[in-house]
């Protein structure tokens, strides 16, 4: 089998291509033909340290992969070489086979393609509990999305838009806007790479802008930093703030803002909440396997890249350069 490693840490040029035994499994487990591997904002992070999950190494990035049941392990039922499957991996994607817990394997529909099979639950699982778990976002409302472009916010349009929400996308390029409105936003608008204090005051005006009424009902925050505050401002009576991720760092927010506002800031950690409340989780797979079916969500994949340039997908993806998702394929 082949692997892109993470042999030291640093940047996606650190990542080595390596030749490894095949791997066997053990009880409780299924080997996989790893057929593609999305990429997510984590794989970044990851083989910089700076991820809360911090495997040994040598490790290949890659936390969330589609395949084929090549052997099951002893012990396991209900799967069989041939399925078709997708599973959160955490790390290891990045590779051509993969041993993994049984439990966490789902078999994917005939029609659904690998490449999408393995852009799907992290972004789309994100973005459904935070929407409907924690701001109960109802028809009707309106949802500012801040990097609304990326694998989180593009997913975040789909399912806001399929809960009947008004959509604001936010992003740092027109090329961005352009995207977000082809997948269902009703406004865009395109913010500075770098925001100063007047910037701010300028996003926080134009956010309640489009608007309208008392500002934004609720707020999917995917790039924290310097952009959250003014959000924050923007927001309605009683609004919901979703606190998602901080590709632009993690923000501090005066406090007496919520006050004036009687809103909530809601944290979002979907990876927990997948351990802690797995009935919701079920279901919520459920939904968004049915959205699927039904042609209301599909991962808007932009660019492939194989193993060997898997670094390329890395780089893209910290170089604030994706549009959707970003997928490695095996071959
Ligand atoms: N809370 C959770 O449970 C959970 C689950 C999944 C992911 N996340 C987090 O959500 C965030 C987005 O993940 P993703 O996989 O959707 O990533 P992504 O596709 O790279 O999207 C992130 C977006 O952030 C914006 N951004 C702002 N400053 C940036 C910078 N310095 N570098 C890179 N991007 C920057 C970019 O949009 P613009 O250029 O338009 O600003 C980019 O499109 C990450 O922080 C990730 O860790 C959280």
């Amino acid at each position: 089998m082949k692997a892109m490693l993470s042999t030291a840490v640093g940047g996606p040029e650190t990542l080595q291509l390596t030749e490894l035994p095949d791997p066997v499994p053990g009880k409780g487990e299924l080997l996989l033909r790893v057929h593609a591997a999305g990429v997510n904002f984590p794989d970044t992070l990851m083989i910089r340290d700076l991820y809360q999950m911090k495997p040994p190494r040598p490790f290949a990035p890659g936390g969330e992969i589609a395949g084929e049941v090549l052997a099951v392990g002893e012990g396991v039922s209900g799967y069989a070489p041939g399925d078709r499957v997708l599973a959160l991996t955490g790390h290891g994607g990045f590779a051509t086979h993969l041993t993994i817990k049984a439990g966490t394997a789902v078999k994917i529909p005939d029609a659904m393609p690998y490449e999408d099979a393995a852009c799907f639950v992290f972004t789309y699982g994100t973005s459904h509990h935070a929407l409907k778990d924690r701001a109960a976002l109802q028809p009707g409302e309106t949802l500012l999305i801040l990097g609304a472009a990326g694998g989180v916010g593009a997913a975040a349009i789909e399912l806001g838009k399929a809960a009947g929400a008004r959509v604001i996308a936010a992003v740092s390029s027109q090329e961005k806007a352009d995207f977000c409105r082809q997948i269902g936003a009703d406004e865009t608008l395109v913010y500075p790479r770098e925001l100063d204090r007047d910037a701010q005051k300028a996003l926080s005006a134009e956010i309640k802008k489009l608007a309208g009424g008392d500002g934004v009902d609720v707020v999917y925050d995917a790039v924290g930093g310097a952009y959250a505050e003014p959000a924050l401002r923007a927001m309605a009576w009683k609004g919901r703030y979703l606190v998602v991720g901080f590709p632009a760092g993690i923000p501090s927010i005066p406090l007496n803002l919520t006050l004036l506002k009687g809103c909530q800031i809601l944290g979002v950690f979907w990876g927990a909440s997948v351990f802690r409340e797995p009935q919701g989780h079920a279901a919520n797979m459920a939904d968004l396997f049915r959205l699927y079916g039904e042609g209301r969500i599909k991962p808007r994949i932009s660019a492939r890249f194989p193993l060997e340039q898997a670094a390329e997908a890395l780089e893209m993806m910290q170089d604030r350069k994706v549009l959707g998702k970003v997928v490695i394929t095996m071959g």
